[in-house]
């Protein structure tokens, strides 16, 4: 197992998570109906109401956005930061553990 951190917007204290590798952050969220990501199409990248922003180092250290999802982060409801990413894309795995990301105001 490994632990995601996710910030409200507005909070100050995160929601901890205890996920299984192999899911996205978009699925983990969701599963534990966590408010404030809507991921309205599923994890297909059509959507961008799955937006979050990434904390560093993971920032830096996740694989980079990939064409689809960078054009899809033109549409996000919450202004578009330079760690921006849709968590759809964001694969839980030992890497990644301690990754906290802060929810936006909005997704929609
Ligand atoms: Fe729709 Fe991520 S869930 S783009």
């Amino acid at each position: 197992m490994i632990t995601i951190h996710l910030v409200p917007h507005g909070a100050e204290q995160p929601m901890s998570l205890s996920c299984k590798p192999g899911q996205s952050l978009m699925q983990a969220a969701v599963a534990a109906n966590v408010h404030g990501i809507e991921a309205e199409c599923g994890g297909l990248l059509t959507c961008a109401t799955c937006h979050v922003y990434v904390r560093e180092p993971f920032a830096s250290s996740l694989p980079p956005a990939g064409s689809d999802e960078l054009g899809m982060l033109e549409f996000t409801a919450s202004p578009r930061r330079p760690n921006s990413r849709l968590s759809c894309q964001i694969d839980l795995s030992a890497a990644v553990d301690g990754l906290t990301v802060d929810l936006p105001p909005t997704q929609t």
